[in-house]
Parts: structure tokens; sequence; C-alpha cells
């Protein structure tokens, strides 16, 4: 089986899922993902057997919802994914108009994955009252059926039993993790959170986060973060304070779509902070190689 990913959303980690892993520690009670969007590093984590229990967790309801659904009744699941997709036709912007509007009325969430899988580049956006307000991708129909079954199944098979579901804030979702567990956290970054361009349905105000990741060093939350990073040179937002005793890594993440579609060949590297004990991979634990040298990760800054 191959890793399944059965919501491709914008901003979705399953291409350095593998590149984040490396710095997991060797041992972990219960996994979180509080900001799991499309919980690709729960999947990732499960699917490798890196722990014993997972909980996925998201401020958007729906989402949560169509999750859970996956993993708990993934027949019925697909086979309602499939109805709402043999719906369209090619061409045909309406039929995506009259799901969204419907699913803005309803919050049904097997129709959240259609709008997702259909949307422009798969770019959710939301209004600030939660309402989908993306265009439907005129070139594309979106997943087919069958492709995202076998998604649907396999995400089900890895996490069926092992996994609990929470909707709401992070600090809420992760108020009983301990020691032994460990948190990945991908919050909205500075640059979809200020601005025009804000993705998702809820943003991330820096000082928020901060104050956020100072109560989990107080109380000893083994974490790994992603957020920010640079494109082209140019840096998003400051690095987070020092005394929040993190190291930070910066990972190759491609090539930058935006700057592409702009004409433009620009590498996008992001940010992975970590909490002491996890600054050396996994891997190279017993070796004196140096972390950054790991394939895709460009450098340590501290
Ligand atoms: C960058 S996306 C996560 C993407 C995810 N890593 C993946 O692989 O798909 C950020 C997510 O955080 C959620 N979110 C925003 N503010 C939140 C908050 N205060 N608490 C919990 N979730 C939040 C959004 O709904 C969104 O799904």
């Amino acid at each position: 089986m191959t890793l399944p990913h059965p919501i491709p959303y914008q901003g979705s980690k399953r291409k350095l899922a593998s590149t984040i892993g490396l710095y997991f520690p060797p041992t972990i009670g219960t996994f979180y993902e509080p900001f799991a969007g499309s919980a690709a590093m729960t999947i990732y984590a499960a699917f490798n057997q890196r722990a014993a229990r997972f909980v996925i967790a998201d401020s958007l309801d729906p989402l949560v919802t169509l999750l859970r659904a996956m993993v708990e009744s993934p027949e019925t699941t697909a086979s309602r994914y499939r109805a709402v997709w043999l719906g369209q036709k090619t061409g045909d912007s309406e039929y995506f108009n009259r799901i969204r509007q419907r699913y803005n009325e309803r919050r049904d969430h097997v129709d959240l994955l259609y709008l997702i899988c259909r949307c422009v580049k798969n770019s959710v956006r939301f209004s600030k009252y939660g309402r989908f307000t993306q265009s439907a991708d005129k070139r594309r129909l979106g997943m087919h059926p069958k492709r995202m079954e076998t998604a649907i199944l396999g995400t089900s098979s890895i996490l069926r039993g092992r996994v609990e579901f929470r909707v709401g804030d992070w600090l809420d979702t992760t108020a009983d993790a301990g020691s032994t567990d460990f948190l990945y956290m991908d919050p909205p970054y500075s640059g979809t959170s200020v601005g025009r361009d804000k993705r998702y349905h809820q943003q991330m105000r820096r000082d928020d986060l901060i104050t956020g990741l100072r109560s989990l060093r107080a109380r000893d939350i083994r974490f790994a973060l992603s957020y920010d990073g640079a494109t082209g040179g140019r840096r998003y937002g400051p690095p987070l304070p020092k005394d929040l005793g993190l190291t930070q890594l910066l990972i190759q993440a491609g090539r930058s779509s935006q700057a592409t579609l702009n004409g433009r060949k620009e590498e996008t590297l992001e940010s992975l902070y970590l909490t002491p004990e996890l600054s050396r991979p996994t891997c190279l634990l017993s070796q004196t190689q140096e972390p950054w040298l790991t394939a895709g990760v460009s450098r340590a800054i501290s």
C-alpha cells in the first residue's frame, strides 16, 4: 500500500512528511496533530507505526467530521463522494456553485471534500463566517472516485481504532498531552494570516502562537512546528523568539507555485522548529553527522 492522502488540501505536508518525520522522537505515546488540515503527518506517522495512539484535531468542524467519517465509515464516505462527483459535467461550473451553496447552508463534510478536490489549485478559501468562497477549477474534475476510495480505505485501515477526533482551538485539544507524547503543529503561516490573501477559515496571530508555545514549553511537551520560511531569498516573518529554546531548521519545500505562475523559478524553504531533544534526526542518533546534512534539510539556523 502507498501512503494514502485522501484530502488534497493546499498546504498539506504530504510531500515533506518523510523529511519532517526524521525528527520525530523514537518513541511516542500519543501523536497529536492539532492543526490537522488533511492530517498528512498523522497518516504518515500511523503508516510508519511511529506512535501507538493518535489525536487528530482542527478548529474547522466539518473537516474533522470528514476525517472521522473517512476512518470510521470509509465505504459510505467513498460512495457519497462518488455520487457528488458523478453529478458534475466537464465545463459545468454551475454544478460546483450549487454544491458550494449547499455546503455553505448545511456544512456537510462530503460536500466539503468535493469542493476541496474541485476548487482552483485545491486552494481553499473561506470567509470570516466560514463560508467556502473559492471557485471551481475549470480544467479538472477533481480526484476520481476510484482513487478517492483507495485513499479513504487505506487511511481507515491504518488509523481505525487508534485515533481520537477533536474539534477546537489547538491549546484546548492538546491540553491533556504529557511529556511522553509528541505534537506536530502546522498553524496558518503569517503570510496566510495577515493581508488580503487569508487562506483558512481561521488565522493565527503570531503573538498568540508564541504565548501558546511558551505554555507547551513550560509543560515539557515535545513538539515540532512548521511555521513560515522564505521564497527566493525573501523571508516571511521574523524567526520565533530565541527564549523559546527551539532549534530552527530550513526544509526545502520545492518550487513556489505562485512564483512559477508569475514566470519566476524560486525555491521555497519552510522553517521547522524543534524542541531541544528532537534536533538530531532519529536515523542519525548514533552518528556524528549534523542533522542539517540530511537530504531535504537546508541548514540549521540555531
Ligand atoms: C496549514 S493548515 C494545516 C495543513 C496540514 N498540515 C496538512 O497536512 O494538511 C492549518 C490548519 O489549522 C486550522 N486552524 C486555524 N486556526 C486554528 C486554531 N486556532 N486551532 C486549531 N486549528 C486551527 C485550519 O482550519 C487549517 O486546517
